[in-house]
């Protein structure tokens, strides 16, 4: 149980202060009743409207990103946009951040939460989450780059990667799914079989896929089944090693 003033004020949508008036004044129901008194006790879970419309006061809030070009993966920086400068102040002000990073130019599919515990899961190794991406290479990927990325490269300062998958698409571009997340990895793996990478965009991360409605620089708030997608993988995309991993954990 917690008090309906501090419950309305975590949607991010109002002050403490704001959310207490709009209480006193009857706008605010929970449950399903108009309550005035801001201290009054209500469970967590129980639907908070103000004038009639639903508002969304969970503490833990997740949201996927289709992350344009040029924009860092931080949350603030003094000199360069940020993907959370894509959001508006109510939504920034629930105090969200990148699950992980993509690279400035790596454009697509990027989670953002306020839950630690969550982006930890999602990025840990240890978890080896399966994230998928399309790139364009200078030329078209090859079987022997596709062997080389089945058997685990090494990368040019002799980094060992974990088995990744490698599909050629057509011409010069490719689908690439790796369960870690080194730093540039994609581009490195690439450069490492002499395919330089000219466009890196992430699609999928587990079985969760980049939702395709909402253009570069559109967001919106994951859905109710979506969350545990992020840890399940599908089979239908992915090679067998590559899936095992992924349930190792
Ligand atoms: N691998 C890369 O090289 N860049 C990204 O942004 C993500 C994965």
């Amino acid at each position: 149980m917690t008090r309906l003033d501090k419950l309305l004020a975590q949607s991010g949508r109002f002050s403490r202060s704001e959310a207490r008036n709009l209480i006193r004044a009857g706008r605010v129901a929970a449950g399903g009743a108009v309550l005035t008194r801001p201290e009054e006790r209500v469970d967590e879970g129980c639907a908070v409207t103000v004038d009639g419309e639903w508002i969304n006061c969970s503490l833990y809030r997740y949201f996927m990103l289709d992350k344009p070009a040029g924009i860092l993966s931080a949350t603030d920086d003094k000199k360069q946009r940020t993907v959370v400068d894509l959001f508006p102040p109510e939504i920034r002000r629930l105090g969200i951040f990148p699950v992980g990073r993509l690279d400035k130019d790596t454009t697509g599919l990027l989670l953002l939460t306020n839950d630690g515990d969550f982006a930890h899961r999602a990025i840990s190794p240890r978890h080896g989450v399966v994230k998928t991406y399309i790139a364009s290479v200078a030329a078209p990927v090859d079987a022997g780059d596709v062997r080389a990325f089945a058997e685990g490269l090494t990368l040019a300062d002799g980094t060992r990667c974990l088995p990744a998958v490698l599909e050629p698409l057509e011409g010069c571009r490719c689908r690439v799914l790796v369960g870690e997340g080194k730093y540039h990895q994609v581009r490195r793996m690439l450069a490492a079989c002499g395919k330089p990478c000219t466009g890196l965009r992430r699609v999928r991360i587990g079985a969760l896929e980049l939702d395709p409605g909402l253009g570069e620089g559109g967001w919106r708030e994951l859905r109710q089944n979506e969350k545990a997608l992020v840890f399940s993988s599908s089979r239908d995309n992915q090679a067998p090693d590559l899936y095992s991993f992924n349930k190792e954990t």
